[in-house]
């Protein structure tokens, strides 16, 4: 077992859930501590290591907790995703931002080791080249969510830069997952769809047919945060976030590989305001970088997710 304790700021959250167990397997459940504004514990956190209610922007909290426990490691995953964002933009501003300052701040001064903070595809725009869209390239989200996580990409790199801090971050696609729900994004289709092809039968989509992003199994994206969290240091040649990806489908794609398992499943399209947000974004992404500088691999394509979101989900 390793000596680090480990923080985890929304861990109730759909990575969050997830990652915590994670931890827990290699640090030892005492040394990773789940947080979150939510007084009631998700059933995965629940009497399965420690939980504490902590709001993200109270910076008091955060500091008093990380001195006492001694904490090295911080995971700040609490933020408004880009459709609930597009409905509050001041708050997701504030949320998504004052809660990452704060928190380098504190790590400076309290010397915690590492930090991680999550990325997101939603950083690029539609100015961006959309097939296989380079880590550097072209970057004019236009989306309060993307503006919020770019501007918190430069300021990790200039923690880096400036104080020597640890901080490190993935632009992660969108995410699918069982175990926990998503809430509030634009590629949250990609997990209701598999609800709904076992609840009803059929999914009314908010995107249409051909719109293709880049996505990724909640398995790959954990161990790749852990696997990131783990690298040598030296091996972080760059500290804006690394572009990392698996597949890219549209919702077509995604009920064809559906109806393999449930072959009179039925899809129906309704696009709403999420479609503008779904354009302006890659539809597929170059994560050549992250592959050489620290050996990022994804293991699931859109067959083997979609085979092992079925079969857990009915046995759920
Ligand atoms: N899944 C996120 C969203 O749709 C993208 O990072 O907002």
């Amino acid at each position: 077992m390793k000596k680090d304790k480990v923080l985890v700021i929304g861990a109730g959250g759909q990575i969050g859930v997830e990652l915590v167990a994670a931890l827990r397997v290699s640090y030892g459940a005492d040394n990773v501590i789940a947080s979150d504004i939510r007084e009631e514990a998700h059933p995965m956190l629940k009497d399965r290591g420690p939980y504490v209610v902590l709001d993200a922007m109270n910076g008091t909290a955060i500091r008093e907790l990380i001195v006492k426990e001694g904490i090295t490691q911080v995971y700040l995953l609490a933020a408004l995703l880009s459709a609930t964002g597009e409905k509050n933009p001041k708050m997701a501003w504030d949320i998504n931002m004052q809660s990452l300052l704060q928190l380098l701040d504190i790590a400076v001064q309290e010397k915690v080791a590492k930090i991680y903070w999550p990325s997101s595809i939603a950083v690029f725009g539609p100015t961006t080249p959309r097939d296989n869209t380079p880590q550097q390239t072209i970057v004019e989200p236009r989306t309060v969510y993307g503006v919020s996580k770019y501007a918190g990409e430069l300021w990790c790199q200039y923690y880096h830069q400036r104080w020597g801090l640890d901080v490190r971050s993935i632009r992660y696609p969108g995410l699918i997952s069982w175990k926990s729900a998503p809430g509030g994004g634009t590629t949250d289709y990609a997990v209701e769809i598999y609800h709904e092809a076992l609840s009803k039968g059929s999914y009314n989509c908010f995107l249409s047919e051909n719109t293709y992003l880049p996505m990724m199994y909640m398995d790959d994206a954990i161990r790749g945060t852990i696997e990131l969290m783990e690298a040598p240091a030296e091996k972080m040649l760059t500290r804006m976030a690394y572009n990392l990806s698996a597949m890219s489908f549209s919702p077509k794609e995604i009920a064809d590989a559906i109806r393999v398992h449930i072959p009179e499943f039925n899809i129906s399209y309704a696009p709403d305001f999420r479609q503008a947000i779904a354009d302006g974004w890659p539809k597929s992404i170059d994560d050549s970088t992250a592959r050489e500088h620290w050996g990022w691999k994804h293991e699931f394509d859109l067959a083997r997710m979609t085979a092992d979101m079925l079969k857990n989900l009915s046995k759920k």
